[in-house]
């Protein structure tokens, strides 16, 4: 069976809040998405609101529920953010780390530090508990240290961080050891049918590797995707412009 891909539509939300108008509409990036193949839409909203807003999480979630497909919420563990998705409760919810001074998620969970173990463990027991359907992913890197503490997680599945494996790709650096890393956390994570999911920084070329490799059967992608959606459409909008003022 082939891999699933989900579409992260946060960047078509930055793009609205930066001018702080109700367009480009994000239900209609949900939309196109799952019409031209997504197998899910990915949001995240994150503590500062850059770019997802709470309402946009139950306007999505009916289109993707039109569609039969699943919205996957990326959040962090706090309060106010997990009583969204327990009034919203979307398919799944990935729990990923989040400082304010970010521009992005910047790695995996940290799941050494005892503290924020037992925070993630009670933050999944909330969703278990107040949305039973919703399916739980982690993001994490990918070492032993650390999928020995997801599995002892009750979830789903694991995103694993491919951030810095994409930017190596970028620079023409070595992959394999990521390689490497995936297929040992691969096995490991497959005598406890925990699943294998795959996110950040990933481009059409740098998904390749992974996609031949085949142990992911998901990939969310959303940056490269929405840049490249600009040059996909830019010419054809200068057209229409083009055409609009010569009447
Ligand atoms: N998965 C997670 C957990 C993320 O935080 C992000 C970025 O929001 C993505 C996937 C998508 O990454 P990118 O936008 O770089 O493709």
């Amino acid at each position: 069976m082939s891999a699933r891909l989900g579409v992260n539509i946060d960047h078509v939300a930055t793009l609205r809040q930066a001018r702080g108008e109700s367009y480009p509409s994000l239900v209609e990036a949900a939309r196109v998405c799952l019409e031209n193949g997504a197998d899910q839409i990915t949001i995240h909203l994150r503590e500062d609101r850059r770019h997802i807003q709470d309402p946009d999480v139950g306007a999505i979630k009916l289109v993707t529920q039109r569609y039969g497909r699943p919205l996957n919420l990326e959040l962090a563990t706090s309060n106010d953010i997990l009583q969204l998705a327990k009034e919203v409760k979307p398919d799944w919810v990935c729990f990923v780390p989040e400082k304010r001074e970010e521009r992005t998620t910047e790695g995996g969970l940290d799941l050494a530090s005892d503290e924020n173990f037992k925070k993630i463990r009670s933050s999944i027991d909330f969703i278990r508990k107040n949305s039973p359907k919703t399916k739980i992913s982690l993001f994490v890197e990918s070492d032993e240290t650390t999928m020995r503490r997801v599995i002892e997680c009750d979830i789903d599945a694991v995103e694993i961080h491919t951030g810095d494996y994409a930017k190596n790709f970028l620079d023409e650096e070595s992959i394999e050891q990521y390689l490497e890393g995936y297929q040992k956390a691969f096995n490991l994570l497959k005598k406890h049918s925990i699943g294998f999911h795959a996110g950040h920084g990933l481009t059409s070329e740098s998904v390749m590797p992974l996609v031949k490799q085949g142990l992911f059967e998901e990939y969310n992608i959303g940056h490269a995707i929405i840049c490249e959606s600009i040059f996909e459409g830019l010419g054809q909008c200068v057209k229409k412009y083009k055409k609009c003022i010569e009447g």
